[in-house]
């Protein structure tokens, strides 16, 4: 490939790119996050799409013709389902072929693991299926596919770091999927810079975005993530690949969220929640009874709030601990909450309900590794707070969810039906939720869902309801 001499460089934070070398970058203003890459002609455009399509051509005009839109081919949307459902509801519906998927996640949370499954399940479909690693042996891959259970012919192994090699057998194979784990781990033996730097990173995924489109080969890449939470490296990659998937929940919990947090080719609502077992990752069917399984029951600082992940509700166990500071600084910790919106609702537990926790140590997290981000939390994590500070259990068999604003009122949130549907499912026969929600429930509905539902206006009220005393 012809080269311009011109150096091109890429900033690893944000991915921007400039023709001259700065110590700051003028887009997320990151300190010496510039990095040369090499620039093959072309290299400006990010994924590298259409490519091939460029340049003057016979008849004499330049790229690629417009189309009307009704005469889009849509050929290439025949998705291919993995098998697992879990993971194709994540993906928008299966596997688009020429997609590039970028799975991350840190390390040892099963994304190995997952593509190995994924792998194994797309073979057995009738496809071949290439699974390049640069990270293990090929005999360390055969032992895992062999406790796995996995014996598939049409499943393929290859061992490699050299993404020119990789590259190569893709094209020569054509497989119905590609997996390289993980792109940190390839390299190309002719730039001079080392695997997993941003040059590097982004020449791999850039030849890999090249082979996908051109074959129509989907390709999964696995990425991983550095201890800050961002992908390792390069930014760069998010905007490369056409879908990244993320996978949620730690090591030592058997629960895993997978996550797409960029998806051209559906929503990135959906989570897919998995169980790490001795024979892999098993999807979890009901994950509402799951992960409510080990509450205890009767005991002060829980509360279980009705939760909506994507389009599926989820129904989960929010613990907190307030214990007298033996410091004058008191201690705040979180695990599964934001750290930022607990002490907030900290603070307007004490101002607004008048709950003097201020000198107190506050531990809040969320019970089976999950993580809740979003508002309608707030009134699980102010009930279980207050329920511990008080000593007083929340009321048998009844969830919660809202959200919190500073004035201490409680605002409506979405899918307040799917909310109270899934806590009647599970056998709650209570429901505290904002009165705004519970107005526009029509009052059919109320008695459908078969659930004693309380709206209320005000966290004040909304504790007292949910509390036994407060
Ligand atoms: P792995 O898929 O290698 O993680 P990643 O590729 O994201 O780094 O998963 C490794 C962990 O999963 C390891 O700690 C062992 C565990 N595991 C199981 O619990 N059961 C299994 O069947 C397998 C294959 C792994
Ligand atoms: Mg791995």
């Amino acid at each position: 490939m012809a080269r311009k001499e011109r150096a091109l460089f890429v900033c690893g934070e944000c991915g921007h790119e400039s023709f001259k070398w700065m110590g700051k970058c003028p887009v997320c203003g990151g300190w010496n996050t510039m990095a040369e890459v090499s620039n093959p002609a072309g290299a400006g455009s990010r994924t590298g799409v259409g490519r091939g399509a460029a340049g003057r051509r016979g008849d004499g005009h330049l790229g690629a013709d417009p189309v009307p839109i009704p005469d889009v081919d849509e050929a290439g949307e025949q998705r291919v389902p993995t098998g697992i459902g879990e993971f194709d509801r994540v993906l928008g519906g299966g596997i688009v072929p020429g997609s590039v998927v970028l799975i991350s996640g840190d390390p040892g949370i099963g994304k190995s693991t997952l593509l190995l499954q994924v792998s194994d399940r797309v073979a057995r479909a009738g496809e071949r299926v290439l699974y390049i690693t640069g990270e293990e042996s090929v005999r360390q891959i055969g032992l895992r596919a062999r406790r796995l259970g996995i014996r598939t012919g049409s499943l393929l192994v290859m061992a490699d770091t050299n993404i020119v090699a990789v590259d190569e057998q893709i094209r020569r194979i054509k497989p119905g999927l590609a997996v390289v784990d993980s792109v940190q781990t390839m390299a190309d033996p002719e730039l001079d810079s080392s695997p997993g730097s941003v040059a590097q990173v982004r020449e791999v995924t850039g030849r890999l975005v090249r082979a996908a489109k051109e074959e129509g080969v989907p390709v999964f890449v696995v990425g991983h993530v550095t201890k800050s939470g961002a992908i390792a490296g390069p930014r760069v990659l998010e905007h490369m690949v056409d879908t990244v998937v993320y996978f949620e929940g730690e090591t030592h919990h058997a629960h895993r969220l997978v996550r797409a947090v960029k998806n051209r080719f559906g929503s990135t609502d959906e989570v897919g929640i998995f169980q790490m077992r001795d024979g892999g990752l098993f999807e979890v069917e009901n994950p509402s009874e799951v992960l409510l399984a080990e509450r205890p029951g009767g005991e002060a600082g829980s509360a279980v709030v009705a939760s909506v992940e994507g389009t599926r509700p989820l129904l989960v166990e929010v613990q907190a601990l307030v214990a007298r500071s033996s410091s004058g600084t008191p201690r705040r910790t979180t695990t599964g909450v934001d750290y930022n919106r607990a002490a907030i609702i900290v603070a307007v537990l004490d101002r607004r309900v008048g709950l003097s926790i201020g000198f107190y140590d506050i531990y809040v997290s969320v019970a089976g590794g999950v993580s809740l981000s979003e508002p309608a939390a707030d009134l699980g994590i102010a009930t279980a707070i207050a329920s511990s500070f008080r000593g007083v259990p929340t009321r048998r068999a009844t969830a919660v969810f809202g959200e919190i604003g500073l004035a201490g009122e409680l605002r409506a949130v979405n899918r307040a039906e799917l909310r109270i549907a899934e806590a009647a499912r599970l056998g709650f026969t209570r429901c505290v939720i904002p009165s705004h929600n519970l107005r526009s429930l029509e009052r059919d509905q109320r008695r459908e869902l078969g659930i004693e539902v309380v709206g209320v206006g005000t966290l004040r009220r909304a504790l007292e309801e949910a509390i036994r005393e407060v």
